[in-house]
């Protein structure tokens, strides 16, 4: 049995056991892989320790840059995230490499300029991207990486247009999930983007880059591959099949993401586009908790949505709708979310459904497909008359399109693409 491991400080949630358990069942391999949290001050007596212990390790923050000079640097880049037979390598930078941008000739922004940015401006170097420019808060610490360095400001600008956007800031992590590293109006159609940020995955950036006609990866694919390539490293002798292990890993390291940090994937759209049903069948297909807020307000109110607007008013309904929202999309529980076609409607629940970790899907449908499902439903107080409707679903179409971080066809199967999106995001 080969022993493998991580040493880091803090480890806090790692993913690294379960990516590397699930790699080694695929590949054959029999071997175990285990945590070491290492404070920094007993690094010098552990690494020799472990080195004979262990058959290879990986190391995370703080003790990349440490381990650089404690080992044969055999391809390191100043910071060693795998050992294997006292040789440090990198096997970030190769994740990264392998997960396909194309840097040769064209122009890169850069945001952020730490470890993670300094790996992405020696790639870009390497690959001969055209120019590279770096938004950086702290332009001191992007000397040396030969790149133009910008305040970061820049990058809220529209005028510069990039050809590739490299995200190496914690900008839209959880739990801020609803932040962007950049303006959406540097997401043009054919933009290259890649997000460091596996969590959540996909970011608002991966989606919003697609949504404008872009491609965009993110950082789950590049932790998958990068721990790929550490096994490569430590079994040579060994084939592994990158693409099978990505189908079979996605999805899992999904679901487990969603787990252990709450995040709402909240259906949009006007009535009848299906956002009740679809929330069903994803919310089943990813075991996660499925929220009606239209149902929550029934049981809230003790009667339908239709008595409501008849008892108290379309201006209560939407007060008592935007405080359910609130609720539901704070909880701390992953779940799915189907709004009510009118919530996402109002710059005051926009505003509030940024506030929260929430991913907006919205499903669109042409007003007569729409009009087909629904017409004379006695619950829909807004669909009594046709001409009246067609008016209110031709206001709302553009708002529901820009506020979402993905558009899916209301018509096809949306459950079936929203859940190969999510799970495997920048494909
Ligand atoms: C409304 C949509 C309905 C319901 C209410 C108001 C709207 O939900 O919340 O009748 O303003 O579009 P569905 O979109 O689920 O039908």
């Amino acid at each position: 049995m080969k022993r493998f491991g991580l040493i880091g400080h803090p480890l806090g949630h790692s993913m690294s056991p379960l990516i590397h358990t699930r790699i080694m069942a695929m590949a054959g391999i029999a071997g175990t892989y285990e945590l070491f949290d290492i404070a920094p001050s007993r690094v010098q007596d552990a690494v020799p320790r472990l080195m004979r212990e262990l058959d290879g390790f990986n190391c995370t923050i703080p003790h990349k840059e440490t381990l650089a000079a404690m080992v044969a640097p055999a391809q390191a880049f100043g910071a060693v995230n795998t050992v294997f037979r006292g040789a440090g390598y990198n096997t970030d930078i190769l994740g990264f490499r392998t997960c396909g941008i194309k840097l040769a000739g064209k122009n890169v922004l850069l945001l952020g300029a730490g470890g993670t940015a300094r790996m992405m401006a020696h790639e870009c170097r390497r690959a001969g991207a055209k120019t590279l420019t770096i938004c950086a808060r702290d332009a001191a610490r992007a000397d040396g990486l030969n790149a133009c360095v910008v305040s970061y400001e820049h990058a809220f600008d529209a005028t510069l247009q990039p050809d590739v956007i490299l995200n190496s800031t914690p900008l839209g992590m959880w739990p801020n999930a609803w932040n962007m590293p950049c303006a959406a109006a540097l997401l043009r159609p054919g933009i290259d983007v890649f997000d460091a940020i596996y969590n959540p995955c996909p970011t608002r950036l991966v989606l919003n880059a697609q949504k404008h006609g872009g491609r965009a990866t993110g950082g789950l694919r590049m932790l998958v591959r990068q721990a790929i390539e550490a096994q490569r490293i430590w079994n040579p002798e060994t084939a592994f099949d990158t693409a099978a292990i990505e189908r079979a890993l996605l999805p899992e390291l999904f679901v487990e993401i969603l787990r252990h940090s709450p995040l709402h994937i909240l259906l949009t759209g006007f009535m009848g586009a299906g956002k009740t049903s679809v929330a069903r069948q994803l919310s089943k297909r990813l075991n996660l908790a499925c929220v009606d807020i239209d149902h929550e307000i029934e049981t809230h109110c003790g009667c339908s949505i239709a008595h409501l607007f008849k008892r108290a008013g379309e201006a209560e309904f939407r007060r008592i709708e935007r405080d359910l929202a609130q609720r539901v999309l704070t909880r701390g529980e992953s779940s799915v979310v189907a709004a009510g076609g009118g919530l996402v409607i109002s710059k005051e629940n926009q505003k509030m459904i940024r506030e929260t970790n929430t991913l907006v899907l919205n499903l669109d449908a042409p007003f007569d497909i729409l009009w087909e499902r629904v017409a004379g439903c006695p619950n829909r107080p807004l669909l009594q008359d046709a001409g009246q409707a067609r008016e209110l679903h031709a206001a709302r179409r553009s708002l529901y399109l820009d506020f979402c971080d993905a558009n899916f066809d209301a018509c096809g199967t949306p459950a079936d693409a929203i859940h190969a999106r999510l799970t495997h995001a920048g494909n």
